[in-house]
């Protein structure tokens, strides 16, 4: 019960972050996104390898730092902690969806009466 308590709580401080931002972001657009611009290096979904060995899965970022912080770095064209990378010119709007997407693949953030989400999201970092 103690660990729905704690989802929970983590799920309204997301929506808040969320409005206090302005506009929401759209987890499908940001997959795609991902998906197009991403997914040929770091593994977006629950459990695939990163292609690129030396690239963080997306799904292990949120337990880094707060997703929210990657925002100005995302605005400024991904130029931080990236190697044989292209530059990434996105828009406010791509951003902000790429940064919902991220939210959603952390399961702490998601109320869930899945045992097995609920375990990923207090395992250690694989
Ligand atoms: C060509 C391969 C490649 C592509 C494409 C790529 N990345 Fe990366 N990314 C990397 C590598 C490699 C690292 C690890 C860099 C390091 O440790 O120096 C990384 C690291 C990161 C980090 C962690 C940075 C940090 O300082 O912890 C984030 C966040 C990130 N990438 C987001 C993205 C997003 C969002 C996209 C798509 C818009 C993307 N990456 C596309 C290769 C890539």
């Amino acid at each position: 019960m103690w660990k729905a308590a704690i989802a929970i709580s983590l799920s309204l401080a997301g929506v808040a972050t969320m409005t206090a931002a302005g506009n929401a972001g759209d987890v499908s657009r940001g997959r795609e996104l991902a998906e197009r611009c991403c997914a040929s290096c770091h593994a977006i979904g629950e459990a695939d390898k990163s292609p690129d060995p030396l690239a963080p899965p997306f799904r292990n970022l949120y337990r880094q730092y707060p997703v929210d912080a990657l925002q100005p770095a995302f605005l400024k064209g991904l130029e931080v902690g990236h190697r044989n990378m292209p530059r990434f010119v996105l828009s406010p709007q791509e951003v902000t969806d790429i940064i919902a997407f991220l939210h959603d693949l952390n399961p702490c953030g998601k109320p869930s009466s899945d045992d097995e989400a609920m375990a990923r999201c207090f395992a250690p970092v694989k």
